[in-house]
């Protein structure tokens, strides 16, 4: 009897966030538990709406978007995000630089499709979005995982990433603010890895799709500014967080530096666009309205994107509940929607992270995600999403607390 297998390509693809752990979460939810998923960054479930002028301008174009568009996009939305980035970023681009995509997710995948090679060493942060190193393994090339500094506000360290450049080195990924672990990048920080691009010949990939969710004091550095006119830098945006409407699957790439040398790359990002025709068009009607909503050269008011600063709230309240709890410690994120705490592996008996998560899932009912799925080396670090109101979050982070103090107790 034939056996129908997956390719051998998927040997190394994996995407945890939505891997065995949510499976056995909707095993308990099918026998009647209710489970907190704090597993993904996707706002609506927690009363964490889009505003109705962005909905309703899909609304309004439900009709019109029954047809295919442009393969890159339709242009009144790709010029929309040209003037976002002229406006925020200093950029001088047009809405020839920008391709449209089914969000981030397919442009992550289809540019390094179009880019890399069998065998091409790709820099991809540790700890990363799973996708990026997913994708890079899913084209045949080798993600090489350089270290963000935990100690250092999880800034990537600059001295790991240039000794991991070889002949072989490609492209630069950087995430910033940062999935999983909140971080907002220092300028020189961006500015460090610009450089190294430019030093080796490299693209920077920078995925910015949270570059409205920063707070306090933070401020956003674009990579692209960094790298001026003579590096070649890819930019990722899109509609999902800041503009809560993950589900419109609108998202953005953006090319910037020496464009007059990347003819051939740029030929084979639209081919791969011509092959999927066109991204989801109702959801591009989205974007002009929602990039509208910015004042000339500074980012969005702060209660756009974060209605009564509740997402700030939040997440400072899950950090300080976390570092309060004995054997546990989280550096504050400064952006995005996560923590990322550090456990106490000895004291709590962890020596496999995944193990670690089911555990608490099936005794506490909380779904979280594991640090090694976001290709963090050790099993000692778990992924939080802060979207739930404070009260869920504080009892959130005080079963957490429960539950390993019962495991250290076990450990003892
Ligand atoms: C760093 C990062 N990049 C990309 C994505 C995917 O975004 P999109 O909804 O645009 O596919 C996410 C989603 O969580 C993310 O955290």
């Amino acid at each position: 009897m034939t056996t129908y297998r997956q390719s051998d390509r998927l040997r190394d693809v994996r995407y945890d966030v939505r891997g065995p752990i949510l499976t056995e979460a909707m095993r308990l939810e099918r026998e009647g538990h209710d489970v907190l998923r704090l597993n993904l960054g996707n706002l609506r479930p927690f009363g964490l709406d889009a505003r109705d002028e962005i909905v309703g301008a899909v609304a309004a174009n439900l009709g019109a978007a029954q047809a295919y568009s442009d393969s890159r996009g339709i242009p009144s939305a790709r010029e929309a995000v040209a003037g976002h980035y002229r406006r925020r970023a200093g950029l001088d681009i047009s809405a020839e630089d920008v391709f449209l995509g089914n969000g981030v997710s397919e442009l992550i995948t289809l540019t390094l499709q179009a880019l890399v090679n069998p065998g091409d060493e790709i820099l991809v942060p540790a700890p990363d979005y799973p996708t990026w190193t997913g994708a890079v393994n899913l084209t045949g090339g080798v993600p090489v995982h350089y270290l963000a500094d935990e100690a250092n506000g999880w800034n990537p360290s600059l001295e790991d990433i240039e000794s991991k450049v070889t002949p072989r080195t490609t492209a630069l990924v950087l995430i910033n603010p940062n999935n999983p672990t909140g971080a907002v990048y220092s300028a020189e920080t961006v500015r460090g890895m610009a450089d190294i691009a430019r030093r080796h010949g490299l693209v920077l990939l920078s995925d910015e799709i949270y570059e409205e969710l920063v707070f306090g004091e933070a401020r956003h550095h674009y990579a692209a500014a960094a790298a001026g006119d003579d590096v070649l830098c890819l930019t990722f945006g899109g509609l999902s967080k800041a503009y809560r409407v993950c589900g419109y699957r609108a998202g953005w790439v953006v090319t910037t530096g020496p464009l007059d040398r990347a003819g051939d790359l740029l030929e084979g990002i639209t081919l791969l666009s011509n092959m999927r025709v066109c991204p989801n068009v109702a959801g591009q009607h989205a974007i002009e309205t929602a990039l509208g909503a910015g004042s000339p050269g500074s980012s969005l008011p702060a209660g756009i994107v974060d209605p009564d600063g509740r997402l700030e709230k939040q997440l400072a309240l899950t950090a300080d509940a976390l570092n309060a709890i004995p054997g546990v410690s989280c550096v504050a994120p400064r952006g995005a929607l996560y923590c990322f705490p550090r456990l106490d592996v000895e004291e709590f008996g962890i020596v496999d992270d995944e193990e670690f998560v089911l555990d608490l899932l099936r005794t506490e009912h909380i779904l979280v995600t594991h640090g090694t799925g976001f290709n963090w080396p050790a099993p000692d670090h778990f992924r939080i999403v802060c979207l739930p109101d404070a009260a869920v979050l504080e009892r959130a982070v005080s079963s957490i607390g429960d539950f390993l103090e019962r495991r250290r107790r076990r450990a003892a």
